[in-house]
């Protein structure tokens, strides 16, 4: 209770209450939208607990990059450890990234066996002679073995795929006694599994494929929502700004990006201190990302008068609007004309400002999205992914570089 006064105390002045909780190696308490998946994984592994020892649990966790295969698989492998333990099974868990073990699977097979036999020399002997050690191990100790291999693609090379036929041999040697390794592989992609390894082997090693969908737009969503509540204090993140993230990650479903939007945008919106994380916080935390990728000043150079003109009448309203993420096409046409009349220039008709919006959401400077429940009528919102004092900025300069000169 008091190390919680003391911890909010030393948090005045942030919008955090646990910024720990958006580090990418947090597992947070629950997992939504995964439950199905992990009731899967309860099925697969549940002989380990009622029968040890009676047959091998296999899994192959496949899915794209964000959809949570790792969190899923750290967090039933932890939990399933405390089961163990109040049941008096002993189970050893080990999680094995092979992405960080690069080009060394003889390392990665010495760690797994370190954490069985703490004195194991890591040199000198060959897998067949390390696994067969193992195995031995567990038996003296009457022990199981659940070894994660997370990032298996990283295996896929000559000397790793010698490792997964070790592995494979492993249930061969082990054949009509007890069966104490148990084995889960997360794979982004189960075609690069099959390609590299024979039949056998892959049916040796594989078990049951779990293909992780990805998240619907409001999957992410409730997610992203779970997440900031973790880590914001109560009223210390717009709806606004969780609903833009979802926009951002929900073509791609992956959440280690809407993860580390949060992280921050929360940290931007302390360093400038704002009290609450608003949509122009997401944006300039995406912006410094994007920016790299899409050079800004480049496309407005390229970029005709009258699509600077609405360019920077979208700039115009997202500075002074921080708290929206969107602006309906009327409140830009407006702010364009506002635009035209200070640079002296006749606007121009609807339907040419519209041609204008697509270039310029093609060229990647606005978003234009259909509206949602919350706006009377359909209208087309237009958002920008980019800062707006920056791009006002080198629109202005840029104007004035092509003679324009504002009037007031
Ligand atoms: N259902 C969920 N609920 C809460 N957080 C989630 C959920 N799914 C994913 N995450 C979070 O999203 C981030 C990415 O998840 P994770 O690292 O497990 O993805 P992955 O599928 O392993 O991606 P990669 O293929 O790139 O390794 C993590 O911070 C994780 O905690
Ligand atoms: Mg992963």
């Amino acid at each position: 209770m008091s190390e919680d006064i003391l911890r909010e105390g030393l948090r005045v002045g942030s919008v955090f209450k646990n910024e720990h909780t958006l580090d990418l190696s947090y597992i947070p308490p629950r997992l939504p939208h995964r439950e199905h998946e992990y009731r899967i994984l309860t099925r697969i592994f549940r002989s380990l607990v009622s029968e040890p020892g009676s047959m091998a649990s296999k899994v192959t966790i496949v899915g794209s990059t964000g959809v949570g295969k790792t969190v899923l698989a750290r967090k039933f492998c932890s939990d399933l450890e405390k089961i163990c333990i109040d049941k008096g099974i002993r189970l050893n868990s080990v999680y094995i990234n092979a992405q960080e073990f690069r080009g060394s699977p003889h390392t990665i097979l010495t760690t797994v066996a370190s954490r069985i036999i703490p004195d194991i020399p890591s040199r000198g002997f060959s897998f067949e002679e390390i696994l067969s050690f193992l195995l031995k191990a567990l038996d003296d100790n009457d022990c199981y073995l659940l070894l994660t291999l997370d990032e298996v693609e990283a295996l896929l090379t000559s000397k790793g795929v010698k490792l997964l036929i070790s592995l494979s041999r492993l249930y061969e040697m082990s054949m009509g006694s007890k069966q104490r390794v148990h084995l889960i592989l997360i794979v982004r992609d189960i075609e690069a599994l099959r390609n590299n390894l024979s039949t056998p082997i892959l049916e040796t090693l594989q078990g049951y494929v779990l293909d992780l969908h990805s998240y619907t737009r409001s999957e992410v969503y409730d997610i992203v929502k779970y997440r900031a509540d973790l880590a914001f204090k109560y009223g210390a993140i717009s709806d606004e700004a969780l609903r833009l993230v979802t926009d951002i990650c929900s073509s791609s479903g992956n959440i280690r990006w809407a993860v580390e939007l949060l992280l921050k945008a929360g940290r931007y919106a302390d360093s400038v201190g704002s009290r609450i994380v608003l949509p122009i916080h997401i944006r300039a935390i995406q912006q410094s990302v994007v920016y790299s990728i899409i050079p800004v000043r480049d496309n407005i150079r390229n970029l005709a008068d009258h699509e600077l003109l609405l360019l920077l009448a979208v700039a115009r309203i997202s500075q002074f609007s921080p708290e929206e993420a969107y602006f309906p096409t009327g409140r830009v046409e407006e702010a364009y004309r506002v635009v035209c009349e200070e640079y002296g220039v006749e606007p121009k008709k609807h339907t040419q400002i519209w041609n204008y919006m697509k270039t310029l959401s093609i060229a990647g400077l606005i978003e234009v999205k259909p509206s949602s429940v919350g706006y009377r009528g359909k209208t087309t919102l237009i958002g920008l992914p980019v800062q707006p004092e920056v791009i006002a900025r080198s629109i202005e300069d840029e104007l004035s570089r092509r003679n324009f000169k504002a009037m007031f």
